[in-house]
């Protein structure tokens, strides 16, 4: 049986080769930790860290590598900028759309959170988001992308506002790093956290977040312990990235990341949205062919990622997901892709959905075999 990878939304396959080999060649050759020997291979290893640090960056045009922090994924990342910058009767606002990673640290809290309501293609209205802001909002946390219908949300326009009301804005970027062009100063943004192992193409385990040097004053580092500098001193060194950096990092990680984002850079962003906007263009064509399922939000390639949704009205979406798996080897994801409320604006809660996620390696045969594929399903 064909094996097809439609569930990039979770975490992206295949990787480019480039990827693996930065990986092997850390583990097999190179292998020394950072900040913590005084020979040539730990230098090299540094440097690399350090040009990661840079590429992160170039992607998201911002000037302070030694502000762009590595953690092990985003959920890492929103729970210390989350945990770290909000205290008990602080007011915070999200939208509708937001992932358990966002939400649970937030839960967490004995913070007042309000959620300003998307419409059923997951768009903003500003003008609702506006009325959620109140006196003591201290923050605005927000998804890129929907994770659920791919929906991009207008997050320039958010950021202007915060700006100008003096509150702190961080951005969910999981689903758009290295597919949308992400600009730091755009945005207006206070934090940009980031997961390497999506559209970034990266491995798992290695994630991140970019941040200002005002949240910096604010935020505490989450975890404590060696950083290989200022050795003498039994604290926390207050200086970035050292700063919410103890343990030795995922050092293979970065190095798959600095090979990942290279790959990007030579591939170019526009090259990788516009191939896959032509295989979601012929998925969202198709699909409208067939009786019996609707998408869910946008049914139109534009501005949307590569991920969607879809409900098959008359069947238990779950079952689907999994013959398509099981009888045609077409690996989607079904559920809540943990963001309920989405859902809950989508109309699809509880029942869920089934989402198909692409990645430029995707091909249109591809998309033929798993249109193909739901038909016969839908014929059973
Ligand atoms: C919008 C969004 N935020 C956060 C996450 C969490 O990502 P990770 O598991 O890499 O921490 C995801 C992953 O599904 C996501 O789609």
């Amino acid at each position: 049986m064909k094996k097809i990878y439609l569930d990039n939304g979770a975490t992206s396959f295949p990787k480019p080769k480039c990827v693996g080999e930065a990986v092997l060649n850390y583990i097999n050759n190179l292998g020394t930790s950072i900040n913590r020997g005084a020979y040539e291979t730990a230098y090299s290893v540094a440097d690399t860290v350090f040009e990661t640090r840079e590429l992160i960056c170039e992607l998201f045009n911002f000037d302070q590598p030694e502000n762009v922090v590595f953690t092990k994924n985003i959920t890492e990342s929103l729970n210390l900028l989350i945990k770290g910058l909000l205290k008990e009767g602080d007011h915070v606002v999200v939208s509708s759309m937001e992932h358990n990673a966002v939400m649970r640290p937030l839960n967490s809290l004995n913070v007042k959170v309000s959620k300003t309501e998307c419409n059923k293609y997951g768009d903003l209205d500003i003008e609702d988001f506006k009325s959620k802001l109140k006196k003591n909002t201290r923050a605005v946390i927000m998804t890129h992308a929907s994770n659920v219908c791919g929906t991009i949300l207008n997050l320039e326009e958010v950021g202007r506002i915060c700006q100008e009301k003096n509150i702190f804005f961080i951005v969910d970027t999981a689903q758009t790093a290295g597919f949308l062009d992400i600009d730091y100063k755009k945005l207006k943004a206070d934090a940009i956290a980031f997961t390497g192992h999506k559209s970034l193409l990266g491995p798992q385990g290695i994630g991140g977040f970019i941040i200002n040097d005002r949240l910096v004053e604010i935020i505490p580092s989450l975890i404590d312990g060696g950083t290989g500098s200022l050795s003498e001193e039994e604290r926390q060194p207050c200086y970035m990235p050292d700063k919410y950096e103890a343990g030795t990092p995922n050092i293979p990680g970065i190095f798959g990341l600095n090979a990942s984002i290279k790959y990007l850079k030579n591939t170019g962003l526009e090259n990788i949205r516009q191939k896959e906007y032509e295989l979601l263009k012929l998925f969202l064509d198709e699909i409208k062919e067939i009786n019996g399922i609707a998408v869910v939000g946008k049914d139109t390639p534009q501005g949307r990622t590569g991920a969607v949704s879809l409900d098959f009205f008359n069947h238990d979406n779950g079952e689907i997901a999994y013959k398509l798996g099981n009888d045609y080897g077409i690996m989607t994801r079904s559920g809540m892709h943990c963001a309920p409320g989405a859902h809950k604006t989508l109309g699809t809660f509880p029942r869920g959905t089934v989402r198909f996620s692409f990645s430029h390696f995707n091909t249109k045969d591809e998309i033929y075999y798993a249109m193909e594929s739901i038909k016969k399903i839908m014929e059973e």
